[in-house]
């Protein structure tokens, strides 16, 4: 069910100076920031030749980073996302196995435009997995 990776996003308690540590340490494409108010996120797309990293900063008092943050001062990966051709499907497939969609588990428009859930972590190995349909 799963295609490709799309995106690692990694929790950054200092944007600026993890984006200047992307493109010069890392010699990376990195893209301006974003301010995504709906998810609470200030995000800065890296491109990749095979995917795309997100750095991902808390924006405003309600993000859902400011937690993680709290928990891991250093930053951290946050979530990975995978790909689905069909959305519904994949929500009913692992609703189907006991997986729980976070939520009131209906598909949202995300921070791509394009629909997304996001699946519990403690269900997957403590890793917070995000499918977008592409
Ligand atoms: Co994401």
């Amino acid at each position: 069910m799963i295609g490709r990776l799309n995106h690692v996003a990694i929790a950054v308690p200092d944007l600026e100076a993890a984006m200047t540590q992307y493109r010069n340490a890392l010699g990376a494409n990195v893209g301006a920031p974003q301010d995504e108010p709906d998810h609470g996120v200030r995000v800065v797309f890296i491109e990749l030749p095979n995917t795309k990293i997100e750095l991902l900063y808390p924006l405003g008092e309600a993000s859902p980073i400011n937690g993680f943050l709290q928990k891991n001062p250093a930053g951290g990966i946050h979530h990975i996302c995978y790909e689905v051709e069909d959305i519904a499907a994949a929500a009913k497939q692992l609703t189907g196995t006991g997986a729980r969609v976070l939520g009131d588990g209906t598909p949202k428009i995300g921070a791509h435009g394009k629909p997304v859930l996001f699946l519990h972590p403690k269900d997957f190995n403590g890793c917070l997995i995000e499918l977008e349909e592409i």
